[in-house]
């Protein structure tokens, strides 16, 4: 979908949609009342009536309209201007394409609100651009009979200079989607050769470094614990390193992710019901990837690394065992207690790497754990860290990209849940007690003394049940705040 801006004014603007929006508690906006004017009134009549209310996502839609050059009119709800922010106007947008693309259409005007205490022109239009973009978009990449119509165009329509934040919109969207549409791919299309394979392509593209390792590669980077887990399966793992390097010799952002094609649990194998979205085990390396993507075409002035760890997770002969111990790259040696506990023992190695190739700040990002959902819910990602300042700058960029994000703490005394016997760790805690923690417990083993923050996206990277805002399946993510991470990254 392309995004343009212009500064028609509402009523001359041609489209078969054009979107307004309206706060709570308010009249119709200055900028909106010629447009109700040349409608005869229709939107103030429909607001003293009572229909139209104003609360967020609300939709109302004026479908014959005379006197302006748009075909159809949709009045959508803001909620109350003093509460707008960027989530909110994101979500709003989201839900207003996801009414338009049950119909054809092929170009939608937005007319762009007027400024709210917390977001100028430019905040608005980045979030109505990625928003609408979002809900526009969905999973049926294999059925035969589409039922839903994404618009061609979305026409941003406001007298501001939006230029740039339009095309960033347009940028971060298609970031967004392409590490939905990889977690959206079937495991039996997407394993770790074609996951590689694709990052090859989108890094051929985009114009940034992208080297792969095969598994002799990896035995040779003495990665043991990535490979005990990918030795279950048929497929062979890869691992992914990207480059971005437009920092000078400035400091290096090293973002490293989980990319599990599929979690099947290993020989501690999950039910069916546990397992049936596990081809989502990958959104830690799909964000990676996408946010790489968009960190290249806005050649932002930054050093990023990108570390994407690619196994299939399964039960065979030939699998990791209960009671296995491991040797990881760093030396440690790790008992297997649980073979589910696939993404800690992936991402030792990876992070393990990640340091080596002098990161200076980490953030990993891992559909981790069910127990960041017991925690936090589906829609929120768990923040764990060993660095306050470097958490606190990426909770701000989660908090500014309007990506939901909560810190979970690491006392010291969590570690003593995965001491091990016989070796230096285990991975599991023992015990579902503080489940997401204990896996955080262990990744710190792994990142010596550098900065670094790990994002648990187990709930909010998927959505199980479609709503007014969301399609089902993939999601993207944290694409976003890892954009707006780099973006501030110099200012450490
Ligand atoms: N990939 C799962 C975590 C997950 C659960 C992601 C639900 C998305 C939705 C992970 O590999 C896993 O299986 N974790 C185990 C850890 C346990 C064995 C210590 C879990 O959460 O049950
Ligand atoms: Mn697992
Ligand atoms: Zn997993």
């Amino acid at each position: 979908m392309k995004i343009t801006a212009q500064s028609t004014s509402p009523s001359e603007v041609q489209a078969d949609w054009l979107v307004v929006g309206v706060w709570e508690e308010e009249g119709i906006p200055q900028n909106l009342q010629s447009l109700d004017a040349q409608l005869g009134g229709a939107i103030t009549s429909l607001r003293e009536s009572g229909d139209v209310t104003g609360k967020s996502k609300e939709l109302t839609p004026l479908l014959t309209c005379q006197g302006i050059a748009a075909k159809r009119v949709l009045v959508v709800g803001l909620g109350k201007r003093s509460h707008a922010d960027r989530f909110a106007l994101y979500a709003a947008a989201a839900a207003t394409a996801r009414f338009i693309n049950k119909k054809k259409s092929a170009r939608v005007a937005f007319v762009l609100p007027e400024d709210a205490p917390n977001l100028n022109a430019s905040d608005m239009a980045l979030s109505l651009g990625a928003g609408f973009a979002f809900g526009a978009q969905g999973p049926w990449l294999h059925k035969s009979k589409v039922d839903r119509f994404p618009p061609e165009e979305l026409v941003i329509v406001t007298s501001a200079d939006v230029v740039s934040a339009v095309q960033r919109a347009d940028i971060e969207n298609r970031a967004v989607n392409l590490a939905r549409e990889l977690v959206n791919m079937p495991p039996c299309d997407l394993y770790p050769e074609t996951f590689a394979e694709r990052a090859r392509q989108v890094a051929a593209a985009g114009g940034f470094e992208c080297i792969i390792y095969d598994e002799k590669q990896l035995e040779g980077q003495r990665m043991g614990s990535l490979l005990a887990v990918a030795r279950g399966s048929d497929r062979p793992a890869r691992l992914v390193v990207l480059r971005h390097k437009a920092g000078g010799s400035g400091k290096t952002l090293g973002l490293v992710g989980k990319g599990v094609t599929f979690d099947s649990g290993g020989l501690s194998l999950k039910t069916t019901d546990q397992m049936l979205d596990m081809k989502c085990d990958m959104a830690g390396a799909a964000a990676v990837l996408g946010a790489f993507q968009a960190i290249a075409e806005l050649r932002l002035p930054v050093n990023v690394l990108g570390v994407m760890a690619l196994v299939e997770n399964m039960p065979s002969g030939k699998a990791m065992k209960l009671g296995d111990v491991l040797r990881a790259r760093n030396g440690k040696t790790i008992e297997v207690w649980n073979t589910d506990a696939e993404g800690r023992l992936i991402l030792a190695d990876a992070l393990s790497y990640a340091v080596d190739l002098k990161s200076s700040h980490l953030v990993d990002l891992a559909t981790l754990t069910g127990a960041c959902l017991v925690a936090l819910g589906a829609e929120v990602a768990g923040v764990m860290s060993n660095n306050d300042a470097w958490s606190d700058q990426v909770q701000l960029a989660c908090r500014t990209a309007g990506e939901r994000a909560w810190p979970l703490p690491m006392f010291p005394m969590y570690t003593e849940m995965i001491q091990s016997d016989i070796a230096d760790i285990k991975n599991t805690g023992g015990s579902r007690y503080a489940g997401a923690i204990t896996a955080a417990k262990f990744l710190e083993e792994f990142v010596g003394d550098t900065p670094w923050v790990h994002l648990d996206i187990a709930g909010p990277a998927w959505v199980e049940k479609e709503n007014a805002t969301r399609a089902s399946g993939g999601t993207g993510c944290f694409v976003r705040a890892l954009i707006e991470l780099a973006r501030t990254y110099g200012s450490v």
